[in-house]
This record gives C-alpha cells, structure tokens and sequence, in this order.
C-alpha cells in the first residue's frame, strides 16, 4: 500500500477512535438534578454556534466538603447544530478545571493565540472555550480539552427538554456539586 495512503487511513483510525473514546467518556458522566431547571427562551439560541449564558442553582452532594449548601454555577448552552432535539445544544459550566478561572468563549477559532493553536496541533473548524489565567482550552460542542494545563475537560450541563419556546437545562455533572 503507497505510504501516502497507509498515513490517510491511519490518521482517519485516529480520529474514529477519538470519536469514540469521546461519546464514552460522556456516558461515563454521572448528572445530578439542579435545585430548578434553567430556561432559555430558544430565539436566544436561534443559529448554529450561537451561545447564550446563565446561572444554575444546584445543592451540593452529601459527600462535599460543605454537604447540602445551595451553590449558584455560571454556565454557557451553546446551539451546535439545527434541530429541536436536546443533543443540538451543549452547556458546559464556566469554571476551568484547573484553578476555576472563567473560560471565555470564542465562536472563531481562528482568533485563538498561535501558541494554543500549535499545542493542539490540528485544525479546528468550531467554536470554542479558552481560559485566560493559562490558556487551556476546550471544544464548545462538549467541553473536551484541547489544550493547557487543565486536568480534564469543562464540566458539563445536560439539556434535558427543548420545546418550541425554550430550552431547559435540567441536570448537571455530579463532580460540581462535589469539587466547585
Ligand atoms: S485556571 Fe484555567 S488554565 Fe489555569
């Protein structure tokens, strides 16, 4: 086989495999309820890539180092693609999982520092979330870390319904209301 060919079909193995590893990851996630579910009138999320922020109250698990406390979480919903169905938008808290400072969202990659864009070594055609403190960085589509010091990637939210009015972010990752 030309060798051209072998590195086409193995660089098409990796990024099968990072799809994978990807949606496993997410079903690994453990959601717990919010205190009350976030409501978004859908106009406000109208078009692919475009972000809407909100706050989230939520109660802190049994486990946490302050159990039972009401905790207020910032967050992002981003549209990632057209489409009324729940898995069209992504919410991701605003934390960085490194030393919780707040990401900020850049809906064009291109915009991203040289430096961050030669770390993650390959192109990237979607929005995205980068930290100001030390500039990790992380897909908007699900919070993935692309880059940086960050131990993981951005904690995420789950939209639990969508209806012709609005979208509603009903449950959170677990680990927030351990960890933040
Ligand atoms: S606090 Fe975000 S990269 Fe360090």
């Amino acid at each position: 086989m030309p060798v051209r060919r072998r590195h086409f079909l193995g660089q098409g193995l990796v990024l099968v495999l990072a799809g994978f590893c990807r949606r496993a990851w997410a079903q690994a996630l453990r959601f717990r309820s919010l205190a009350r579910p976030v409501v978004i009138p859908i106009g406000s999320l109208a078009t692919p890539w475009q972000a809407f922020p909100f706050m989230a109250d939520g109660v802190t698990l049994p486990s946490a180092a302050t159990p039972n406390q009401p905790i207020r979480i910032s967050g992002m919903v981003v549209r990632t693609s057209a489409g009324n169905e729940p898995e069209k938008f992504a919410a991701v808290c605003l934390k960085c999982p490194h030393e919780s400072c707040d990401v900020d969202f850049i809906q064009d990659p291109s915009k991203l520092p040289q430096d961050v864009k030669d770390e993650i070594g390959r192109s990237i055609a979607r929005s995205v979330y980068i930290c100001p403190c030390h500039n990790s960085t992380f897909m908007a589509e699900d919070g993935e870390r692309l880059a940086g010091p960050a131990p993981r990637g951005l904690y995420r939210f789950r939209v639990t319904k969508v209806s012709e009015a609005a979208v509603e972010i009903g449950e959170v990752e677990e680990d927030v209301l351990i960890f933040i």
